[in-house]
């Protein structure tokens, strides 16, 4: 096949692939197998920028070249919908048609309401020319290059599937919540700000710079709105269906009706089913289905008359102020959290709510005795949005001020530049710093002590038994097993599971240590690639910065804890007691770099050991997967029946290849 062909069926493979896992949600081969080829192509493309196309599935992965966005005007003003909080005023509206339409039949068509960033698609023949952003309705961003990366939404339609020459398609861009909680988790680990729900996460990404930010942050899409001169049908339920079959992802949990009835069962089945949706959603929309009809009913002002939203019961409750306390953080950043009356919020009583950080707080300038508003939306623990300052009285006590001391240790506070939180400086001596440090080191992912939790490890803290993590290994049973012994068995269990953490991998021992920033990608990185702790305390700063994935945040952290003489102490304590300080011999052969540098490809069929582990293996021991033979390559590991193109081609560039056997000689340790 000639590369050009080769590239433009590799393409239309991959955009299919991409269509049956994003859209379909049904892949028909495996992320390995998709991998390979979207690499198959991004060589091609490199050897041949002759056959460059912007619509390339390899674009995807977005660029980390600065971008900065045009503002541009929307051909159709981006409108927004009037709101109604109960069934009444839905009735009202149903009423409105019913006048509007002077009798006529009408349909009505439920679809749920998305709540992330809406966004305007332009198709020309078949291909996305732009994506803009709402903007204030009249004119938007245009976040084209960003919106490419978003794998649900198609760069080239279907062919032949029937699709207007020109069009615009309008939806919402959102963050799916396991994505969201995915990006919140790793921002705590590295101690940036989390973002308070998915729209915000959402919203945030897509106005990235960096178009290789959004492709890393996997958004979601789903679309809803046709507009053009040659939809092509009049029911609007019907052209999504048709939309359906260009290639958009459009939502199933939608559907025509006719009665007012109708309408509510849908909402009373979507305001509990939503829960269970992978995104977050806000209430419903109805829409007249016939654009005639709709043309007849027309617009106001700001919205359309034959549309309506229906959100669903904001999950807010108002309760007192009672308290305001301070809670200091493993890493000793200081939270101020409300203490309120007890209040029933979304089924559950809610007590405490986040306060943020010192500056929320001022905003909201609190008192003790307030009456303010909780709210529980797409947020996992309450905050308070407001404060009800009319019902201030008398009885209303002193404005709450941040603090200027740790509630715990007394020391003063600090606030480090570029950050919101004010910190605890105390590090060896607050007593939560130290128990947050301890419960991250026991925890799953690092140690895995999983007999101990907080209350044990509060527990032996004030009896003074721990100080830091080393002690944990001196704790005797006869020291925890209770009056008389009664806790003997749960005592010797942990001791046991305590001496059993001294044979957790090297990576997670690093991660264990909890040096700030140090999560656990990282902690992987630098115990690959120093091997031992000898070699990690020695480390320099310029070479802690030539790994993969460390910048100079991480790589000063990592000098900072070493220089401190109590953590080398600690850790020299921790390796006395057997605590794994190195990888161990099968690790280390894992992961050797006798194919450092070596570009390798695989090809044929294998009999000692598959494709996927060959591939694995050369990985492990530092080599790169190439899809595709060139100059660069530095050996051919061949199976059988490789194919006559890919030999000769190797046989011209005096390329070795090497069987089954060779190679694995030549990573034998
Ligand atoms: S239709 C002219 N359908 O809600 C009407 N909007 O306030 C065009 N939204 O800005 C919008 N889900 O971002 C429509 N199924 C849906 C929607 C939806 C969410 C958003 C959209 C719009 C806002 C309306």
């Amino acid at each position: 096949m000639e590369v050009k062909e080769q590239i433009e069926q590799l393409r239309k493979d991959l955009e299919r692939h991409n269509y049956n896992y994003y859209v379909l949600n049904a892949p028909e081969i495996s992320d390995q197998e998709f991998d390979r080829m979207m690499r198959e192509l991004q060589d091609l493309e490199a050897a041949h920028p002759e056959y460059d196309d912007p619509d390339s599935p390899t674009r995807r992965v977005g660029s980390d070249l600065n971008q900065e966005f045009v503002q541009v005007p929307h051909r159709y003003p981006m409108l927004s919908l009037a709101n109604t909080y109960n069934k009444q005023e839905v009735a009202d509206f149903y009423e409105r048609v019913r006048t509007g339409l002077e009798g006529e039949p009408f349909e009505i068509c439920c679809e749920m309401k998305y709540d992330g960033l809406s966004i305007s698609l332009t198709y020309e023949g078949g291909r996305l020319v732009r994506a803009v952003t709402r903007g204030d309705g009249v004119q938007g961003d245009d976040v084209t290059e960003n919106v490419k990366t978003i794998r649900c939404i198609p760069l080239r339609l279907r062919p032949g599937a029937g699709y207007p020459q020109d069009f615009e398609i309008r939806g919402e861009i959102l963050m799916p919540w396991t994505s969201f909680e995915a990006l919140n988790r790793e921002r705590e680990e590295r101690e940036e700000p989390l973002f308070a729900n998915p729209r915000n996460a959402a919203s945030g990404t897509l106005k990235s710079k960096n178009s290789s930010v959004v492709a890393s942050r996997k958004l979601d899409a789903y679309l809803y709105y046709l507009l053009g001169d040659e939809i092509p049908g009049d029911g609007h339920y019907e052209n999504l269906q048709a939309a359906r079959t260009w290639g958009f992802k459009i939502s199933e949990a939608m559907r025509k009706v006719k009665t007012l009835e109708e309408i509510y069962d849908f909402i009373d089945y979507w305001d509990v089913e939503r829960k269970k949706l992978p995104v977050a959603t806000d209430g419903i929309v109805l829409k007249v289905n016939s654009q005639r009809q709709q043309r007849a009913l027309g617009y106001t002002a700001k919205s359309p008359r034959w549309a309506i939203a229906y959100k669903f019961q904001a999950e807010r409750a108002r309760t007192r102020l009672e308290a305001v306390t301070f809670q200091v953080g493993r890493t000793g950043a200081v939270t101020p959290v409300a203490n309120m009356e007890p209040v029933l919020l979304a089924g559950t009583v809610v007590r405490r709510a986040t306060l943020h950080n010192a500056d929320v707080m001022a905003q909201l300038d609190l008192h003790i005795g307030d009456m303010v508003y909780v709210e529980k939306g797409g947020e996992i623990i309450p905050k308070i949005v407001g404060v009800d300052k009319e019902a201030r009285g008398p009885q209303t006590g002193a404005k709450v001020d941040f603090i200027t001391h740790c509630p715990e240790c007394g020391a003063e506070l600090v606030r480090y530049e570029g950050e919101a939180a004010w910190y605890c400086p105390n590090d060896t001596a607050c007593p939560p710093q130290i128990k947050g440090r301890i419960e991250h080191f026991i925890s799953r992912r690092a140690m895995n002590i999983d007999s101990l939790g907080p209350e044990t490890v509060d527990e032996y803290y004030r009896r003074g038994l721990i100080r830091n993590v080393a002690d944990l290994y001196d704790i005797r049973v006869e020291q925890i097993n209770g009056d008389d012994g009664a806790r003997e068995k749960s005592a010797r269990k942990i001791v046991r599971s305590i001496a059993a953490s001294t044979e957790v991998p090297f990576e997670r021992v690093v991660f264990a240590l909890g040096i700030r920033f140090v999560g656990e990608i990282a902690a992987k990185a630098l115990a690959r690639h120093f091997k031992s702790m000898d070699a990690l305390e020695a480390a320099t700063l310029d070479e802690l910065l030539q790994i993969n994935g460390i910048g100079m945040v991480i790589a000063e952290s990592v000098i900072r804890y070493f220089r401190d003489d109590s953590n080398r102490e600690l850790v020299d304590r921790l390796r006395e007691k057997g605590v794994r300080m190195e990888l161990s011999p099968e690790e280390l052969s894992a992961h050797s770099d006798k194919l450092a540098g070596q570009s390798i490809v695989v090809s044929g069929v294998f009999s000692l050991h598959s494709r996927d582990e060959y591939k694995a293996m050369i990985e492990q021991n530092g080599g790169k997967n190439v899809g595709s033979i060139s100059s660069k390559t530095s050996f051919v590991l061949a199976g059988a029946n490789m194919g006559p193109a890919k030999l000769e081609k190797a046989g011209k560039l005096g390329i070795p290849i090497l069987s089954e056997e060779e190679f694995l000689k030549r990573i034998e340790i």
